[in-house]
C-alpha cells in the first residue's frame, strides 16, 4: 500500500447546493456561471474540492435528484460549456471537482424508463424494477418509499408495478442487470473525462435489492405519526451483500484515471459503514463511506468521545476517516444545537483526524429557513405533511451581502432568504474578526499549516464534566483540543502550552496549563509543550 497523502486527505471538501449558491441570469434559481463567479470566495476560504449537487437534466421532482440524461446539464444550470469553463476554472485555481451521481434511480422521463416502461418485452423493461401484482392484486411486496408510502406505482398500460426508493417519479435502477452497470459506468467516464476528480454517490447503500423481493421485516419500534417509510426495517432493501460488488466495481472505473475519489453517501452504523471501504483488506471500495454519525450522534461530550473511538478502532488498516456535520438533507448545525455550540462543531470537525465535509453557509453559520406553508417546495414535506421531513429549511439561498437579493439574485429566489441576512453573510462577517466565517477561516488555514492537524494521530480522547478533551499529534507537534459541549461554564484541566484559537477568537498566544475556565460553547486550541 502507497503511504503518499492525496488531496483527499489532507484538504477539506466544500459542497455546494447548486440551486441556492449563486444565481447569474436573475432566475431566482443558481446555476453553474454563479459558482465560476465565487470561486475566489472558495480559493480563498481554504477548502481543497467542491462537491456539487447535481446539475444535470432533470424534471426537478426531486430537485435534480431525479436524472433524465447522465450525461447533460439542465438549462436552468447552464450548458456543458459552462461545466467546462467552471471545471477549468476550479483546476486553475488549484481546486478540485467532485460531482455528485445518482445511480440508484433516474427519473420516469429518463429515456431509459420511457423505454423500459413502453411495453412488458422492452430490451429495457429489465433495467427498472418490474413486478406483477400480489396474487388476489395489490402491491407485489411491503417495500415502502422513503418518502412515504407505498414504494411500489402500477404502470396500467402494462398491468405491472415499479419499484421507487424514492417518489414514482424517481423509478429505481435494476443494478441485477449488467447492461445497466455498464449504462452507469458508461456516464462515469464521461465526466471522468470531462476532467472531474471524483464522484459522490448518491444512497449507495441502497442501490441493489434482493432478488427474491422477500418482505421486508415489520419494526416494532415504529409509531403512528412517524415516517410510513420505518414501519417495516429496510431488511432486503438495504445494505445487501451484492452491493460490496458493485461498489468495488466503480471505484475500478475511477481507478483507470489517476488520483479520483469515490465518495458514498450511506446512512449505517459505524461497523457497516466501514466495511464500504473494500470487504477484503485491499480496500478496493469507496475512498470516503460518507461518516454522517456526528449529525446522528446527542451532543454530548461522552456520547461523541465514544463515537470517536468506535469509528477510529472500526477504521480498517490504512482506510483514510472522514467527518460530516451537514448537509442539504439535514437541519442546519446552528439550529440543531444553537449557535454557541455550532462554533465549537466547527472546531471539532476541522480537528478531527479524517477529511471533513462541510455543507455551504454553515460556514456563515446559517440558521434554518424559515418556510410558509405555501413556500414549501420539498417533496418530501410535500408527501408527509408536517411530521419535519422537509429539507427546505436548510436550502436557503447562500448569504452574500447585506443587498436585497442577498447578492444571491437580482430575482425572486427559488426559496425565501433567511430573515437574519443582514447579520449572516460573507460580507458582514468578513468584515468582523469574530464572526463564524472568520472562525472557519482560522480552522481551515490552521488545518492547512500544520501537518499534526491534517496527517496527524488522534490520542488522548477524555471527557471531564462535559468537555470534551483530544490531542493531535505529528512528531514534536503536539495541539491539545477542548471543547465545551454543555450549556454552562466549566473548570477543567488542560496541559501546559499557549492558546492557539479559541472560538470566540479572543485570547490567543496566552500561556495555559492546569485548571482552565471554558464558557459554554467554547472551544480551545492549544499548543502544547
Ligand atoms: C439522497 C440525496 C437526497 C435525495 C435522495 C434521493 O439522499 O441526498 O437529497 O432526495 O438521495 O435521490
Amino acid at each position: 500500500m502507497s503511504t503518499e497523502r492525496l488531496w483527499w486527505q489532507d484538504g477539506v471538501i466544500y459542497q455546494i447546493y447548486p440551486r441556492s449558491f449563486q444565481d447569474s441570469n436573475g432566475d431566482g434559481v443558481g446555476d453553474l456561471a454563479g459558482i465560476e463567479s465565487r470561486l475566489d470566495y472558495l480559493a480563498t476560504l481554504g477548502i481543497e474540492a467542491v462537491w456539487i449537487s447535481p446539475f444535470y437534466p432533470s424534471p426537478m421532482a426531486d430537485f435534480g435528484y431525479d436524472v433524465a440524461d447522465y450525461t447533460g446539464v439542465d438549462p436552468i444550470f447552464g450548458t456543458l460549456t459552462d461545466f467546462d469553463h467552471l471545471i477549468a476554472a476550479v483546476h486553475a485555481r488549484g481546486l478540485k471537482l467532485i460531482v455528485d451521481f445518482v445511480p440508484n434511480h433516474s427519473s420516469d422521463q429518463h429515456p431509459w424508463f420511457r423505454e423500459s416502461k413502453s411495453s412488458r418485452d422492452n430490451p429495457k423493461r429489465d433495467w427498472y424494477l418490474w413486478r406483477d401484482p400480489a396474487p388476489g392484486g395489490g402491491y407485489p411486496n411491503n417495500w415502502m418509499s422513503n418518502f412515504g408510502g407505498p414504494g411500489w406505482t402500477f404502470d396500467e398500460a402494462t398491468g405491472q408495478y415499479y419499484y421507487h426508493s424514492f417518489l414514482k417519479e424517481q423509478p429505481d435502477l435494476n443494478w441485477h442487470n449488467p447492461a445497466v452497470r455498464e449504462a452507469i459506468y458508461g456516464a462515469m467516464r464521461f465526466w471522468l473525462d470531462r476532467g472531474v476528480d471524483g464522484f459522490r454517490m448518491d444512497v449507495l447503500w441502497l442501490l441493489i435489492k434482493d432478488a427474491a423481493f422477500r418482505d421486508n421485516l415489520p419494526n416494532p419500534e415504529w409509531r403512528p405519526g412517524a415516517s410510513s417509510f420505518w414501519s417495516v426495517l429496510p431488511t432486503y432493501t438495504a445494505d445487501q451483500p451484492e452491493t460490496h460488488q458493485i461498489v468495488a466495481e466503480m471505484r475500478s472505473v475511477l481507478d483507470h484515471y489517476p488520483e479520483r475519489v469515490l465518495i458514498g453517501e450511506i446512512y449505517l452504523d459505524v461497523h457497516d459503514l466501514v466495511r464500504y471501504y473494500g470487504a477484503d483488506s485491499l480496500l478496493t471500495g469507496a475512498q470516503m463511506p460518507f461518516n454522517f454519525h456526528l449529525i446522528q450522534t446527542e451532543w454530548n461530550a461522552d456520547r461523541i468521545a465514544e463515537l470517536i473511538r468506535e469509528y477510529e478502532s472500526a477504521l480498517p488498516a490504512g482506510a483514510w476517516p472522514n467527518w460530516v456535520m451537514g448537509n442539504h438533507d439535514q437541519s442546519r448545525v446552528a439550529s440543531r444545537i444553537g449557535p454557541l455550540q455550532a462554533r465549537a462543531a466547527a472546531m471539532l470537525l476541522l480537528t478531527l483526524r479524517g477529511t471533513p465535509t462541510i455543507y455551504n453557509g454553515e460556514e456563515l453559520g446559517m440558521t434554518n429557513g424559515r418556510i410558509a406553508p405555501d413556500q414549501v417546495q420539498d417533496p418530501a414535506e410535500k408527501n408527509q405533511p408536517g411530521i419535519g421531513m422537509g429539507r427546505d429549511p436548510e436550502r436557503t439561498p447562500m448569504l452574500w451581502d447585506t443587498s436585497a437579493g442577498a447578492g444571491f439574485t437580482t430575482g425572486t429566489p427559488w426559496l425565501p432568504l433567511n430573515p437574519d441576512r443582514t447579520r449572516t453573510n460573507v460580507a458582514t462577517e468578513s468584515a468582523d474578526d469574530r464572526s463564524m466565517l472568520t472562525l472557519y477561516r482560522r480552522l481551515l488555514g490552521l488545518r492547512r499549516e500544520h501537518p499534526a492537524l491534517h496527517t496527524g494521530s488522534i490520542e488522548n480522547i477524555w471527557t471531564d464534566k462535559g468537555v470534551l478533551v483530544y490531542t493531535r499529534a505529528l512528531g514534536d507537534e503536539r495541539f491539545q483540543i477542548l471543547l465545551n459541549l454543555t450549556g454552562d461554564i466549566q473548570t477543567v484541566h488542560c496541559d501546559p502550552g499557549h492558546i492557539v484559537l479559541t472560538t470566540i477568537l479572543d485570547g490567543e498566544g496566552a500561556p495555559v496549563g492546569g485548571p482552565m475556565v471554558i464558557e459554554s460553547g467554547e472551544g480551545l486550541l492549544i499548543r502544547l509543550g
